[in-house]
């Protein structure tokens, strides 16, 4: 983790103003885009003015690099915390938590006027191994200490949390998956872990998040709409859905599938939103110039889609440029097949792609 900076480093960061944050030059912008797009407004003016938010993934460990923290804050009005706020961040012993890194995450979101997505309270990975031996009642009282520490430590910074990530098997069982320690308490540790963040912080919204579930007909997410039509009929206090969008060009909905989908969920009262997009190019066929056209065009028409739904208040991007996306990891790059991926709107020289002007298209109804 040679990578990792102190918080002072973070700090100083933090602490430099606006004024002093630079812009993303004329002359550094994509050859990509045309000459008129050559000075593009910050994505967070436009989702402004949509009313919608425009968010990014971000890893504290990056904040001492370049302009990182710069264009970040300049770019985006909603900021995820990539790993600080996952279980084996904020208590890696038994009852014994640890803010600091989510701290200075959303002391960087006020310093910025940016919304905190928090992410995420029960997950079966990232999780510590005190935790993850656990079974049976200790792991449900672990469960809700965990929630009630963290969404209570928290309270009133957070606009909406993922309180549940994951819980759903891929495959056809639509079951709970077989590898988390959560599914051994039952579907009802759902329930009990949204009541438990509800009353800890109060006006958070609260999510179901999960992946592979953006359009409707496969066994994961019919499994995943039921679950949620059926914690709205118990009264279980949960607010939206978070589809994660890590999208697979090889096979992939269309953004009408995804709109059709999303709308169902809304007809539940359910707000929706894309709270971990990227797109990788690597097996797109064509040139690297198509390959990024089709990387805009992708992009622009799932957030396109997304906003057509009154209840969709916002996209977030998973990582702040190509070179920090989970995917330059080839551990999980390889799920997405031959590399490089180049997933994300900014290069790593923080140069906008033509995805970013598909993400500014969608954003101002073009
Ligand atoms: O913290 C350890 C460190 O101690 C160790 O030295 C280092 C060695 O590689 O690893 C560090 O852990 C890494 C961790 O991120 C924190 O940096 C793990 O190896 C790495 O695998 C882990 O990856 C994260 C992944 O979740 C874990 O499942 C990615 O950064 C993060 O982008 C990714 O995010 C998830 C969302 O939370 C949920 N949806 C899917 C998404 C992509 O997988």
């Amino acid at each position: 983790m040679g990578r990792r900076i102190s918080m002072g480093a973070m700090g100083l960061a933090i602490a430099l103003p606006l004024a002093m944050l630079g812009c993303i030059k004329k002359e550094s912008v994509d050859p990509q885009a045309s000459a008129a797009e050559t000075t593009p407004p910050p994505l967070r003016e436009a989702a402004s003015r949509a009313k919608r938010h425009v968010g990014v993934a971000l890893a504290t460990w990056h904040f001492g690099e370049g302009r990182y923290a710069q264009v970040a804050g300049r770019t985006f009005d909603s900021l995820t915390p990539e790993n600080e706020m996952k279980w084996d961040s904020t208590e890696p012993r038994p009852g014994s938590f640890d803010f600091t890194a989510g701290d200075s995450l959303v002391a960087f979101a006020v310093e910025n006027g940016m919304r905190v997505r928090g992410h995420t309270l029960v997950w079966h990975q990232q999780l510590p191994t005190w935790a993850s031996g656990l079974s049976g009642d200790g792991l449900h009282a672990a469960m809700i200490r965990h929630v009630q520490g963290v969404a209570g430590h928290f309270k009133g910074k957070i606009a909406q949390w993922d309180v549940v990530n994951e819980a759903i098997a891929e495959g056809p069982s639509g079951e709970l998956r077989g590898d988390s320690p959560f599914s051994g308490l039952g579907p009802t540790y759902i329930d009990d872990a949204f009541r438990a963040a509800r009353e800890a912080d109060p006006h958070a919204m609260l999510f179901y998040n999960d992946y592979d579930i953006e359009a409707a007909g496969s066994p994961k997410s019919e499994a995943a709409f039921h679950l949620l039509e059926r914690l709205k009929q118990a009264g279980v206090p949960v607010d939206g859905v978070g589809f994660q969008m890590h999208v697979d060009p090889r096979h992939w909905p269309s953004a009408s599938e995804i709109q059709h989908n999303m709308e169902r969920y809304a007809a539940l009262g359910l707000a929706v939103e894309i709270t971990e997009m990227d797109v990788p190019v690597g097996e797109i066929a064509g040139t690297p110039a198509e390959k990024l056209q089709r990387q805009r065009e992708i992009t622009h028409d799932i957030v396109a889609a997304c906003f057509a739904v009154e209840k969709c208040s916002g996209v977030t991007f998973w990582g702040l440029n190509d070179e920090y996306s989970w995917l330059s990891d080839p551990k999980w790059g390889r799920l997405r097949g031959r590399p490089p991926h180049l997933p994300l709107p900014l290069d790593p020289d923080y140069r906008p792609k033509p995805m970013y002007f598909g993400i500014l298209d969608a954003l101002q109804g073009r």
